[in-house]
């Protein structure tokens, strides 16, 4: 804790050197209100000061000052360069570009009311249909600069996009593990004073994915079984190697095809390739398909959520709330029959999909989500 505010004091004093104009006067050194720290992301880190906050983010290099909306540098200051950016908060509204970014932490955290653009109504979210249905979030094209300027902040998970001042981006999807992931619920919190409810919810799901993973390490089959996820892109069979999907399987306790064998490439067109492919996939226990190419017989597909068009919630709350998965991935790779999955579907077992629409959303908008948190012993 020590070396903890240490560091945010040394922050604030650099920041305070470098921003000559707005150092009229010392800041005392007390952070006043909630603070988050970063325990797993590896892209962001917070620090903070007496009426201000400091983002450094990797996703795109730069330095985001938040300032509280009371204090007197507020109203004077304002940065936009190529290495820092201010912000005013908490945010009086925000946009996110919903075509490429999660909105499932801003559920959690309950700002939905502030949610006043999406680029795209096509989200896995029954409120945030709910909130665009009822006229609180409005459409807005995501290239028109001029709109999005209204909001205090738009949000943007794909950093190459950003064209304007007010553009903060978030990148929870660059990061390596699924619990570094969920993190990002904290960056999303400094922009609303929202901490303490972002720690909240990340120690709940952290927790609970921590004890759900000791769990599988302990489902004391002989040995582990073994996963083949597949995915298929421009006539190619190929495995899945990203290594957040790598650390779901680890840690509901199975293991990945041998990297001897995932290396391969599979063409589809060349019958002795596909012959080799569905050997190997004889061998698997497991296989979990990324795509809709193959053949329905005990393949496992993600697509058990999904919004307007096809959105999958998986790119979404699976996110925010990746206990969820690893608990889907354990009952797969370990059959109890008594749990039901909440992302997962077995295409052998003819399993539907669940539609997500405006409807579902029994929740007042202002009114946090609450992670789901699974039985663990
Ligand atoms: C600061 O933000 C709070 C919370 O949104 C709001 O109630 C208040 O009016 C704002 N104050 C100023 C000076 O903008
Ligand atoms: C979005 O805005 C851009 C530029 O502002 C414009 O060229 C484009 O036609 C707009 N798209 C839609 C669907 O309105
Ligand atoms: C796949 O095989 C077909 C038929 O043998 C061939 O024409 C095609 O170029 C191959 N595709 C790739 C990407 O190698």
């Amino acid at each position: 804790m020590a070396a903890v505010r240490r560091c945010c004091l040394l922050a604030a004093v650099l920041l305070w050197s470098a921003l000559a104009s707005a150092a009229t006067a010392a800041p005392a050194p007390v952070v006043a209100g909630p603070v988050s720290r970063v325990e797993d992301a590896t892209m962001f880190r917070i620090y903070y000061g007496q009426s201000f906050k400091v983002i450094k983010n990797s996703g795109d290099g730069k330095s985001y000052l938040l300032m509280q909306n009371t204090s007197k540098m507020a109203s004077k200051t304002k940065y936009c360069t190529g290495r820092i950016k201010s912000f005013v908060i908490p945010l009086a509204s925000f946009s996110v570009d919903t075509t490429t970014s999660p909105v499932s932490f801003f559920e959690l955290l309950g700002v939905l009311e502030s949610l006043k653009g999406i680029t795209s109504n096509q989200v896995a979210s029954q409120c945030v249909l709910q909130s665009y249905t009822s006229g609180n979030a409005q459409l807005v094209n995501r290239t028109d600069v001029q709109t999005l300027s209204q909001f205090t902040a738009h949000f943007i998970s794909d950093t190459d996009e950003d064209r304007g001042c007010n553009f903060a981006a978030y990148v929870p999807l660059e990061e390596g593990t699924p619990l570094q992931m969920a993190e990002w619920i904290k960056y999303l919190g400094t922009f609303t004073n929202s901490e303490n409810r972002a720690n909240a919810v990340y120690d709940a799901v952290k927790t609970n994915y921590l004890c759900l993973s000791k769990v599988a390490a302990n489902l004391g089959t002989r040995f582990k079984p073994v996963v083949a996820w597949i995915e298929f892109t421009q006539g190619m069979w190929t495995f899945v190697k990203e290594s957040y999907i790598l650390q779901y399987v680890t840690d509901a306790g199975a293991e990945i095809v041998d990297a001897t064998i995932t290396d391969k490439r599979f063409n589809s067109s060349d019958p002795e390739d596909m012959d080799n492919f569905h050997a190997i996939l004889c061998t698997v226990d497991v296989v979990i398909d990324q795509t809709y190419a193959l053949e329905p017989a005990d393949i496992w597909r993600f697509d058990k959520r999904i919004g307007a068009s096809g959105t999958l919630d998986w790119s979404d709350g699976a996110i925010s709330q990746p206990q969820l998965v690893l608990g889907d991935l354990i009952e797969i790779f370990f059959p109890t029959g008594n749990y039901i999955t909440i992302y997962f579907r077995n295409l052998a077992k003819d399993e539907g999909v669940t539609e997500i629409g405006p409807e579902m959303c029994t929740r007042s908008i202002s009114t946090p989500m609450d992670p789901i948190i699974l039985s663990c012993e």
